[in-house]
Order: C-alpha cells, then structure tokens, then sequence
C-alpha cells in the first residue's frame, strides 16, 4: 500500500502522508514524496501543493531504524531541496506534532499552518545527533539564532502558538478546518509571485551578538557536560552566521556523519528503542487485555505514598489515601499540595488543574473505603511484618478483581502475595524517590501474578507517564540489587584508602549527577538507622552518632556551608583511617581508574547474574533502569550496552583482578560465555 497519496483539488496537489505509527520517513516514504513533487513540478494544472498527514501526528521524523544501515536515495535533505525549489507554492499542514526531520519538512516547505495541539521541535540532540536535514541552517535564517538555539540544542518542543509568535508557522487553525484552510490558503498563495524560501531568506545571518553561543553554553553547562552532540549543535548554528547557506549545510552533513557513526548517538539510540521494549513482556498470549482501572488506593502518606498519589490524581484517576493517624494523614496531603502549588508556581499547572486534581482525592482511616478500589498500593514502613499484616487486611476488604500491589524496595513479593487468597493478584509497583518526577517503575512480577494483571499495570504505568520495567522477585529487583554491589565496593575501597570525595568524583567524572556518598548526604545517613541501637560498628554509625547526618544538619559525609557546597572533611577521614586501622586494613593511593572499575564492572556482572537468573527479560531493560531510576548517563547506554562498548573480555578480566574485594559474588556464568565468544549482552 502506498504511504503517500496523491489527489487533485482542482489546481491544487495534495500529498499525503499515510505511515503508521509516526509517520517516520522512511526510505519507501522519501521515494512516494519525491514522486508527488515530481508530479506537481511537471503538471501545468496545478498551481500549488499541500502537504499533508492522517493519524494523530505529522511525523517523528527520519526513520531511526534505517541509522544503522546503508543511505537509500532519495536522501531527506535531497527531498526537501526539491520542495524548497519547486516553482509552486507548497503549503504544509501539520496535524500535530512534527519533530526532527518532520519540522525539516516543514521548514522546506514555502508556508507552514498547524493545529493548536501540534508540537514543533528538532529532538535529533537527543539521539546523540543533530538536524541532519537543514535543520541547523534554516531554523535560525526563519525564527533567529536566539530563538533556534535553544530548539536545536535542548531538543524540546514549541507549541503551535509559539511558533506562530516566533514566525515558524504562519497560522493556527482548528483540526476540522485543517485540510480545507490549508488548501485555500495555497489557492490564495498561488496568486503571489514569490515565496518566502527558508534558506534564501538571507546569505548569511548578520545581526547576531557573537557572545549568544558562549552565554548559551554556560548557562545549560551542567546539562550538556559529556556530551558531544549539543556542542555540534551549537556550532552548526553559529555557522549559520559565519558561512552562506550551501557551505552551511556542507558542515551540518558533516557533522551529522560524524555523530550519527559515534559511541554517544548508538548509546542514546539503544536507550530510545530499549525504553519502548521494556514495555513489552515475552511470552504473553497477544490477547490478554488490560483490566479497567478508575479507583486507586494508597496505604500510607509518607514519602512514597504522598508522591504516588500525585501520580494518579494528576491523570484524573480518583485517589483514596488510607493512614495509621489523622496527623499523618494530614501532613502527606499539605505535601501533596504544596507540591502542586510550586508547580503551578513556575508556571506547569493552571490552578484549575491543581483543583482538578485535589478533587480527585479522598482520604481516611478506615480500610474499609478500599472496598471500590480497582488497584491498591502499599506504602507503609519497610518491614515484613507489617506488609504481612497490611495485605491480609486488604484481602478481607477488596473487590474479587482488584489488583494489590507493594511498593517495596527490597522485600519478597511472593511471600507478601502468599498472605492473600489470591497470589495472583498481587504484584509489585516500585516506584522511585520523588514518586511525583521520576520515570522509572520496575513492575515485579510474581510468581503467581496473573498475565492480565501484569499487562494492567504496563498499561497504568504508561497512562502516568512512567517507563515501566518487568522485574522478577530478588532481593532489591534490578535496580537496588545493582546498587547495592557498587555500594559495597565504595564502602570497601573507603576501608583501602580512597577518600569520600575521590570516590563521587569518579562516578562524576562518568556523568553521574552525583556520587554515592553525596547521595548518601543527600538522603541523610540516619535513614534507617537507629540511635538506640547504634554500636558504633560502621563508619556510617560512628559519622550519625556524631551528628554528621547529611545535608539536612550541615555535614555527613562532607562538611556543607550555608549554600550547601560540599568540601571534603578531615574528621571524616579520621574516622575512616581508624576503622581502617583497627580493622588491620593497609591504606594505599587508589587509582581513579581502579576506583572506576570496581564501582562498574561488579554492577555489570550483577546485571548478567539478573539476565541469567531470568530477573530480567533483556540487557536493554536494565539500561533502562539505571538511566531512568539512577542518574546513568544515557549517553553512554546504561550498564549493559556500556559494558559491550568496552569490551566483555575487558570487564572480565577486570572482575577477575578484583574477584578478592567482591565478597560473596561469583563472575556470571553468561558474562564468561559471552566473553569468550566475542559477543555483547545487546547482540
Ligand atoms: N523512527 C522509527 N521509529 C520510531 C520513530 C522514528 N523517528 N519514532 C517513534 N518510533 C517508533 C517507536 O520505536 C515505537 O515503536 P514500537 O511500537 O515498535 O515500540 C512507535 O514508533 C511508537 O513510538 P512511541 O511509543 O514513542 O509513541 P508516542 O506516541 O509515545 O511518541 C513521538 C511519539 C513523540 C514521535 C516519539 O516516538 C518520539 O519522540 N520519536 C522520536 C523523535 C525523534 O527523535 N525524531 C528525530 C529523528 S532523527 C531525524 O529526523 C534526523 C534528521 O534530522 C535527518
Ligand atoms: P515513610 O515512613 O515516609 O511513610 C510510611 C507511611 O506509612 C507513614 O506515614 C506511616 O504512618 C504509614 N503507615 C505505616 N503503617 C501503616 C499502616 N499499617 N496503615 C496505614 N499507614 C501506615 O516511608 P516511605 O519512604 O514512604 O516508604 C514506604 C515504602 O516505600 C517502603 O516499603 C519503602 O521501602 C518503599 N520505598 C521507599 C523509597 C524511598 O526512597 N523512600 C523508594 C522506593 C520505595
């Protein structure tokens, strides 16, 4: 079947474009538009051309599959000289949401109208790359470099209304009216003699403050540190006003090839397909359909609780939070809502939508309002016991059908499930500290958990805007099971001699947004330890007793000053030397790169214990926790697609060096055989 189709509307050609689900321009699309352009230059009836798409957008863009092979003529660039150049008006109409080479299109095109809802952006720096297809060159000639830039290197998206202020397209118009609009609009066009042409409009942009790309760059410093794309980015759009069009675009091709064959753009790649996998689950019957959730109850308002909650209520599902006490009760709703409130503050959320969702909660200190609920969650205190003691209640209270979930972080959910009457119901949804921001939720899958209710929570998780990840039963699921070896080596190498800061700094270095014992500081070293029971037996007891409890009293880890900045701290490394000491441990200088294998390498062989195990379905599922839930440079791939990067053979004879620090690990199995034979966890 043909993806882009022809049709007369008197003297106007409209194309459209049919490729589900993106619309992405394939090869196969690139080769049907070039034709219906051919058609329009060579017809002497028709006087001007609309561009148009079905389905719920314009287009993501190129087709990223087609990254890893052979270029197929015609190229997008090549299509869209061809539209720019046609001696007819072409008037694109965007359905919505038109990203990367989608926007290209549109910015080849003569004039460009959108629906309100559509969403114009080039996201190409997200996949390690940059608009390959003019993007860089005529983005700045029609909107300007200040307002380029930011577009090009962030890659987030503009609304229709924007664009239409900034000039990017001419005019907004309600959906129903688009496809007539649109070719009315180049009916009247067809009139004129000249047409506005992206990249002629000037030779070389003039009127720019050279100090625009150095302000830039320090000002989004943080978020571009490690990465090679933005810096590309920029650079092309300065060339924007430093070379004439034609020897602009050369550069932009240039280093598009540079980046598109590159480490980062495979990285970020692999991170974009496997976060759309992980939702997937092999092995289900195609027929299993998700169950209907409207009702959601949460046990507990505490940290976790709270920010779950928000969850929900921010997608309209009416919430009802069940506590031990009113004051509880209290203080997790007020934090619920002061969270709402600053984001209204900065401008994310209308009032009315805050009181949309406000209304949607319910709260009370009866079980019993369970009763309606079509999916509970638990957010009480980490221990066994009282999980036990939870769902045994729950499974008295809830409807036949309802699904209940744990929110642990460590504990066995086939045991919690077992305490029911109806194991397959029960299931794990762990979500990440702030519940209300982060993306991750590892969904644990038990061993009775029924196929439908594990298809209900994927399909809930991606309703909330959540990357979900299928995890097995293990002692901290894939993630914490993970950190916990990296922790174990940190906590190890302290002992050997590495200080706190050089620790962090390592994983800094990385592109970690911290280290473990900022992280620690953070978090507060008190969390789950107890004063009464304390024996000064850790370095962690020893730094709480004194006081030293994170950030919140002004040291932990490290001493803070009124900003919060870190400095390393002499008393700290005096505790240290003495466990040290005492503990008959040699201190020695620790290489960086020592420090840096012995924090990844053991994480990559647990990732293959996980795969082996069947923990998790695949290598890409695990990169995607680790980037979405702690902070691993996405550019890099994850743990496990880094590891291929490396070298398997590499990290083995790593671990093998390291095999005396790694306690009670053994080297997986898989990691050795896939090491022998040359292969990758992702091949
Ligand atoms: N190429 C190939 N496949 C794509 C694709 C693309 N550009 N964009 C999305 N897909 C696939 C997804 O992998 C997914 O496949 P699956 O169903 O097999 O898992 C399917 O399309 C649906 O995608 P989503 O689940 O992401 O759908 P959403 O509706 O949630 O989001 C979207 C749609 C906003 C377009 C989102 O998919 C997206 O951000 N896509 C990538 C956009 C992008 O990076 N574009 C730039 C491409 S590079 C380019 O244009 C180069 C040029 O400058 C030369
Ligand atoms: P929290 O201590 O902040 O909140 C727990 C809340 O549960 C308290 O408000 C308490 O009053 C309430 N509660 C206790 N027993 C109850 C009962 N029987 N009925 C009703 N309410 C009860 O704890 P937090 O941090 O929210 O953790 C909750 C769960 O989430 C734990 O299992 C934890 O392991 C898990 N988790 C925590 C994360 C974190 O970063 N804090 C991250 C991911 C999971």
């Amino acid at each position: 079947m043909s993806k882009v189709t022809t049709r007369r509307e008197g003297d106007v050609l409209v194309v459209s474009l049919d490729n589900p689900p993106v619309n992405a321009f394939s090869a196969e699309v690139r080769q049907q538009m070039a034709a219906a352009i051919e058609e329009a230059g060579e017809s002497d009836e028709i006087r001007a051309v609309v561009i148009r798409a079905e389905g719920r957008m314009f287009s993501g863009g190129a087709d990223i599959t087609e990254f890893n092979s052979a270029p197929v003529d015609p190229s997008l660039p090549d299509l869209i000289d061809s539209i720019e150049t046609l001696a007819k008006p072409v008037v694109i109409a965007l359905n919505g949401t038109a990203l990367g080479g989608g926007c290209e299109i549109a910015l080849g095109c003569h004039y460009r109208i959108a629906v309100p809802s559509a969403k114009i952006g080039l996201p190409e720096v997200k996949i390690g790359i940059l608009p390959g297809a003019g993007g860089t060159q005529r983005l700045p000639r029609v909107v300007g470099v200040e307002q380029a830039l930011p577009i090009i290197v962030t890659g987030n998206p503009i609304s229709a209304k924007k664009a239409e202020s900034i000039g990017l397209v001419d005019r907004v118009v309600e959906p129903e009216k688009l496809r007539e609009e649109a070719i009315a609009f180049a009916r009247e066009v067809a009139e004129r003699d000249e047409h506005p042409v992206s990249s002629r409009r000037t030779d070389k942009i003039s009127d720019t403050d050279p100090d625009v790309f150095d302000d830039f760059r320090e000002k989004h410093a943080r978020r571009l540190r490690g990465q090679e794309a933005p810096e590309k980015c920029i650079q092309a759009v300065k060339l924007a006003t430093e070379l004439p069009y034609e020897e602009g675009i050369a550069k932009e091709r240039e280093f598009f090839i540079e980046l598109v064959s590159g480490t980062q753009s495979k990285a970020l790649r692999h991170v974009f397909f496997a976060e759309r996998q992980a939702g997937k689950i092999d092995g289900l019957a195609k027929d299993v359909r998700p169950l209907p959730v409207r009702k959601v109850g949460i046990i507990g308002a505490g940290t976790m609780g709270g920010g779950i909650a928000m969850n929900f209520l921010s997608a309209g599902y009416d919430v009802t939070i069940v506590e031990r006490k009113q004051d509880a009760l209290d203080r997790g709703v007020g934090i619920i809502r002061k969270n709402y409130d600053a984001t209204a503050r900065k401008g994310r959320m209308t009032t009315e939508q805050v009181d949309a969702a406000m209304g949607h909660l319910t709260t009370s200190l009866d079980y019993r309002d369970f009763a309606d609920c079509d999916l509970v969650i638990e957010a009480v205190f980490e221990l066994m016991e009282i999980k036990k003691e939870v769902f045994g209640r729950l499974d008295e209270i809830c409807k036949p059908d309802a699904i209940m979930a744990s929110n642990t972080s460590y504990l066995d959910v086939n045991e919690i499930a077992a305490c029911t009457s109806r194991p397959e119901n029960v299931l794990g949804l762990h979500f990440f500290s702030p519940a209300n921001i982060m993306r991750l939720l590892e969904v644990v899958r038990g061993d009775k958990t029924s196929p439908q209710v594990l298809v209900t929570a994927m399909d809930l998780a991606k309703k909330i805007g959540k990357v979900a990840v299928v995890s097995g039963v293990c002692h901290g699921f894939i993630g914490n099971r993970m950190l916990a070896v990296r922790q174990e080596q940190a906590n190890a190498m302290l002992m050997e001699g590495a200080l706190p800061d050089q620790i962090d700094r390592v994983l800094l270095e990385f592109g970690f947004p911290m280290g473990p014992f900022q992280m620690a500081d953070l978090a507060g070293l008190d969390l789950g330890w107890k004063e009464d029971e304390s024996d000064s037996s850790t370095i962690r007891d020893v730094l709480c007793e004194r006081g030293r409890r994170g950030q919140k009293t002004g040291k932990g880890f490290y001493d803070y000053d009124e900003n919060r900045r870190r400095a390393p701290s002499e008393e700290v490394n005096e505790v240290i030397r003495d466990f040290a000491s005492r503990s008959g441990k040699e201190q020695r200088d620790i290489s960086e790169e020592e420090i840096r294998e012995r924090l990844l390498y053991p994480m990559v062989n647990e990732g293959a214990l996980i795969l082996e195990e069947g923990i998790a379905q695949r290598a890409g599922d695990i990169d995607t926790v680790w980037v979405n839930g702690y902070g691993w440079p996405p550019y890099t791939g994850g743990p496990m697609f880094w590891a291929d990067t490396i070298g398997l053979d590499r990290i083995l004879a790593g671990l093998e060096r390291y095999e005396g620090t790694m306690e009670d690990r053994e080297i997986s199995t898989l990691l050795r055989e896939k090491a022998a034979k040359g292969e990758g966890f992702n091949d």
